[in-house]
């Protein structure tokens, strides 16, 4: 479908491509230079002492849970109101996903309560969500890891160049994980990084990352060693060469890019409420930077959303929701033990995400906004 305005779109322009053809031309693809270049400039933008480039951050999320030792028997515990690959890399190391609820209406976080109401002598890890950017609440999240022993990853898959109390979001825990995906605020097509200040960490991420291999192939080629061990069993989640050079590229247009973000956001924030005053935007006055990686609003109570995405998408605007919650999934029922997760369920039945990327103008903003007026209306 060809769409007046998307919901998200990519920045991509000669930079990009110049990056691109300069790999092709270097012979090198994989595991090299750029991929060193991209974690160091990585790394150094966002404080951590160090980055690992990835296949996507599902991987990352995965190697984050298996280089923290959880397992069978382990229980962590992760929101519900996010993609589905945040559980889902629980249930790759054989751990239990425990759901916690969210914050409220205004807040779409995990809520530190609902952490504690779900912890059980299992407990091992929580795995937050910063949902659009917006900083979950981490110096109390920290606070009940330190009390309960437990350890903390980031899913930062939507919050790349956030901050609170400035320091960098994927920095708090002890494993941030980064996402490049193709709708991400930086993206790679596929890609993504994880972020740790632990050395130890670090080593068993890297070799994880590449089989289990104490060298690699740009080892090899740098004539620094012959062959290599295997030391664990490990995977194939590299990033490319090619990939490094778009998110080196992408890296230098970030700030200014969620700067864009932030400000169009705050136009929906004023358009809306001139126009449209039943509709609400959370995280009005939320603490931190944020990245505004989605712009997320709720309807009404019973009003019919489905309607308001038809009439939307009939005048050429693309919307989505985020999210169907996993606990709702058919691959995550259980017997007998059902999740209690009002607010999530609440918002998740009421939330329409809007298009916003940085090319967007603020007269496109005012076009949703005003088609979201119409379309309200009609939907009465
Ligand atoms: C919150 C969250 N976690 C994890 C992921 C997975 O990222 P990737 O597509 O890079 O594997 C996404 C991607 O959309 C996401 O939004």
């Amino acid at each position: 479908m060809n769409w007046r305005i998307p919901l998200s779109d990519i920045d991509f322009g000669p930079e990009e491509a110049d990056a691109v053809q300069s790999v092709i031309t270097s012979r090198w693809l994989t595991m090299g230079a750029i991929t060193q270049e991209f974690e160091q400039a990585f790394a150094a933008y966002t404080g951590a002492h160090y980055a690992l480039g990835v296949a996507n951050a599902t991987a990352a999320l995965h190697m984050a849970c298996l280089a923290l030792g959880l397992g069978p028997g382990d229980e962590v515990i992760v929101p519900s109101l996010t993609f589905v690959a945040t559980a889902n890399a629980v249930r790759y190391v054989g751990a239990t996903p425990i759901f916690a609820d969210v914050c409220g209406t205004n807040n779409f976080n995990i809520s530190p309560l609902s952490i504690e109401n779900a912890l059980s002598p299992r407990t091992r890890a929580i795995i937050v969500v910063h949902y659009a950017g917006y900083p979950v609440d981490m110096p109390r999240v920290l606070e009940i890891a330190r009390r309960h022993d437990l350890l903390v990853i980031e899913d930062n898959a939507h919050g790349v160049g956030a901050s609170l109390e400035a320091r960098q979001l994927g920095t708090w825990g002890e494993i941030g994980c980064f996402s490049f995906f193709s709708n991400k605020n930086m993206t790679t097509g596929e890609g993504g990084m994880l972020t740790t200040d632990s050395p130890e960490l670090f080593e068993k991420l890297r070799a994880l990352r590449s089989h289990g291999m104490t060298t690699l192939t740009w080892d090899r080629h740098k004539g620094h060693a012959w062959s290599y061990d295997v030391t664990e069993l490990g995977y194939n989640y590299r990033i490319d060469e090619i990939r490094a050079a778009l998110g080196l590229a992408q890296l230098k247009k970030l700030e200014r890019n969620n700067a864009r973000r932030r400000a169009l956001t705050g136009t929906y924030r004023v358009a809306l409420q001139a126009l449209t005053p039943e509709i609400s935007l959370p995280f009005e006055q939320h603490p931190g930077t944020s990245s505004c990686h989605i712009l997320p609003a709720l309807l009404p109570p019973n009003w019919d959303r489905i309607s308001v995405m038809e009439a939307l998408k009939a005048q050429g605007i693309q919307t989505s929701i985020h999210y169907p919650p996993i606990h709702t999934f058919s691959a995550y029922q259980k017997p007998g033990r059902g999740a209690d997760l009002p607010v999530t369920e609440e918002i998740a039945s009421r939330e329409i995400t809007l298009p916003l990327y940085p090319a967007m103008k603020d007269e496109d903003v005012l076009s949703v906004v005003q088609a979201l007026q119409t379309s309200l209306v009609r939907s009465l």
